[in-house]
Parts: structure tokens; C-alpha cells; sequence
């Protein structure tokens, strides 16, 4: 059996800390075109509202409606709502973000804001395409954008939650062998592997930044929980990356041998993008389901002196940021405990 994809009630929660001011994570004043914008999103939100109380099992109208569109609130209020289907909905709903972002705040996407919106995406939806993400990760050499590459992060960490899962089939395997100190032995090394490189990724991807904007703090908490302090000696002893499949991104820093902390908080940096990544038109595939995109003209925004001269762009909040990596790390802790148990039996 693999490990089921269960994520943590944070990544929506996050979504209810804008301020008036905000839509979303975005500042919309500074996208291309803040109505269009603004009303993409209205239009997402209320299909979250009725998307959760069409299919949702248990799910009465008053009682989502008096959350106002809030999964958190929902979750709360109406507990006899299944938690899958609403993460099914709040995941169609973020997908719809992304056309809005796409479509009439193409300047922001490369931005902290928009990194913390796919947060969100990888956050609620399961078993998803990776690299189906329009504009994400950035690459590394945009001369725009946040001063992290979130993406890169959660992409790294995305993938160490599936070489765990391949560890998983091989622990697996040498149990139903009888080999059971191999699958011992293997679980562990593997599982130190997968913690070290979930960790390491904040300091290498983003070693200015201060890591607990990231949630590197709450990593460590997880850590705690799985046996880190004992993976010292097992990481000099192994070779994630030619015995357990690791990817090479990284290093694989052992317990406090981590580099010095940055200091920066997150911010958007470089000039704005003034024409649209993928040109005008292009499209992106969902799960098979394809998304056309039209990019709305650069001449559609009001304030177009500013677009061009203003260099940086609303900060998302320490704890937005935070959200971006928090859980696909816990995905990967699911998947961790997993391999753990199973190869201690
Ligand atoms: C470095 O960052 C980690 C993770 O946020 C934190 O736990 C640790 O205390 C920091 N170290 C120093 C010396 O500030
Ligand atoms: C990482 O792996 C890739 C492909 O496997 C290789 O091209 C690259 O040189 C490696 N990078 C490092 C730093 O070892």
C-alpha cells in the first residue's frame, strides 16, 4: 500500500489572513488588470462555495454560506463535510487562481505571492503534475522576482517525498524476502537521506533568506519526531544520491552541521516582467484538462508608468512565506513515519 496524500488544514488556512487589501496572496493594484483580477477571483470563490456544497456529502447551505467561502471556517463549522472533497474543491479553485493569475496578473508570475498560490495547488491537490505548473518553479536565472525560489524548494521536497515512497516498495520487497535487517537498515539510511535533503533544500536553494520564514523551524520540529539526531553517523556512512536515488540538488547536511542563517526576509526583487513569459496565448494541461490562457494586454493597466519604474512589490508576510513549504514537507513526514514503521516490524 502507498502512502496516502494527506495534507495538513495550514495550506487553506493561510488563505484567510489577507487583509482588505489583499485578493489572495496579491496586492491587485499590482497586477496587469486588477478588475479583471479581482473579479476572476470572485468568481473562483463562489465556485469553492458552491463546488462545496453541491458535492461535499453532509453539506447544507446555511452552513457553508455563513462561512463566507472559508474551507477553514468550514472545516470547522460544518464537520460533517468530508475533508477530501473539500480539499478536491479548494484544489479546482486554486487551478482556477492560476488562470486568473495567468490571464490578468502575468507580471506577478515569477513573485513570492504567486509561489505561495501553488503552495496552495500542491498543498490540496493530489497526485498532480509537477511540471504542468505554468511558470513554476522559476528558473534560476530570472532576473525578476522573489528573492527565494520557493518553488524550487517545494519541488525539491516533492520529489523526496516520491524517492521515499520508491524506498517505501523497496523495504517492502526485502521484507516479503525475509531479508528483514536489510529492510532495517535500508529504511533508516533512506529515511535520513530524504529528512537531510528536505532540510538542507532551505539553506541551499535560499541561503540568504532566514530560514524560519520558510518554516524551516517547523521541519525541525517534525525531525524531531523521526530519529534525526540519530541519522548522523548513518549520512556519512551513505550515498543518497548513487544508493537511494536522491536527487543531487542538495547536500545532505548532517544534524548541526548546517551552514550559517541568512537574514533576509522574503520580498520581490528585479524589474517587473512587462510582457507575458509564454507570450499572449498559450496552454497549460490540468490532469488532462486543458487551459487556455489569453493574456490580457499591458495597456490594460491603469497605473502602466508604475508598472514599468516600481522595482518591488508587496511582501507576503513571514507566514505566507512559511506556508509555501510547510506541507509537502508533512506529506513527506507522513511518508517517512511510513517507511519507519514498516521497517521496524
Ligand atoms: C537557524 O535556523 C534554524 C531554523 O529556522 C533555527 O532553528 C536555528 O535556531 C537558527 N540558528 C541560529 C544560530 O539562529
Ligand atoms: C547532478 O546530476 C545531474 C544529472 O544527473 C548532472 O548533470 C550534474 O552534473 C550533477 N550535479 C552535481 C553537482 O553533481
Amino acid at each position: 500500500m502507498r502512502f496516502s496524500m494527506t495534507f495538513p488544514v495550514l495550506a487553506s488556512a493561510l488563505l484567510s489572513i489577507a487583509t482588505s487589501k489583499e485578493v489572495g496572496y496579491f496586492d491587485s493594484s499590482e497586477c496587469v488588470d486588477r478588475s479583471a483580477f479581482e473579479s476572476c477571483y470572485e468568481k473562483a470563490d463562489q465556485y469553492l462555495a458552491s463546488c462545496i456544497s453541491n458535492n461535499c456529502v453532509g453539506g447544507s447551505d446555511s452552513c457553508s454560506d455563513a462561512c463566507g467561502g472559508s474551507v477553514t471556517c468550514i472545516q470547522n463549522k460544518c464537520p460533517n463535510l468530508g475533508v477530501d472533497c473539500m480539499k478536491a474543491c479548494d484544489c479546482a479553485k486554486t487551478v482556477e487562481y492560476i488562470d486568473c493569475i495567468a490571464t490578468s496578473c502575468w507580471n506577478q508570475a515569477y513573485s513570492c505571492e504567486y509561489q505561495a498560490t501553488i503552495n496552495d495547488l500542491v498543498g490540496t491537490c493530489v497526485n498532480m503534475d509537477l511540471d504542468s505548473i505554468p511558470f513554476w518553479p522559476p528558473p534560476d536565472d530570472a532576473t525578476t522576482g522573489c528573492s527565494c525560489n520557493m518553488g524550487k524548494i517545494l519541488y525539491t521536497q516533492t520529489i523526496d517525498t516520491k524517492n521515499l515512497d520508491n524506498c517505501y516498495d523497496k523495504v517492502t520487497e526485502l521484507n516479503r524476502a525475509g531479508d528483514y535487517d536489510r529492510a532495517e537498515a535500508y529504511g533508516r539510511q533512506c529515511l535520513c537521506c530524504g529528512q537531510s535533503s528536505a532540510m538542507s533544500t532551505y539553506w541551499d536553494v535560499c541561503p540568504k533568506t532566514d530560514p524560519s520564514t520558510l518554516g524551516a523551524d517547523i521541519a525541525q520540529v517534525l525531525l524531531g519526531h523521526n530519529d534525526w539526531d540519530a541519522c548522523g553517523p548513518r549520512l556519512s556512512n551513505s550515498d543518497c544520491v548513487a544508493d537511494y536515488g536522491f536527487s543531487n540538488v542538495t547536500n545532505f547536511y548532517s544534524p548541526g552541521k548546517f551552514p550559517v542563517n541568512g537574514t533576509e526576509t522574503l520580498s520581490n526583487t528585479g524589474s517587473p516582467i512587462t510582457a507575458p513569459i509564454s507570450g499572449p496565448t498559450f496552454t497549460w494541461t490540468f490532469k488532462g484538462n486543458l487551459h487556455p490562457i489569453t493574456a490580457v494586454p499591458m495597456s490594460n493597466k491603469a497605473d502602466a508608468t508604475k508598472a514599468q519604474s516600481s522595482g518591488s512589490t508587496s511582501t507576503p508576510t513571514g507566514e505566507s512565506g512559511a506556508g509555501l513549504v510547510r506541507p509537502a514537507l508533512t506529506l513527506m513526514f507522513t511518508a517517512i513515519s511510513g517507511v519507519f514503521v514498516f521497517a521496524a516490524i
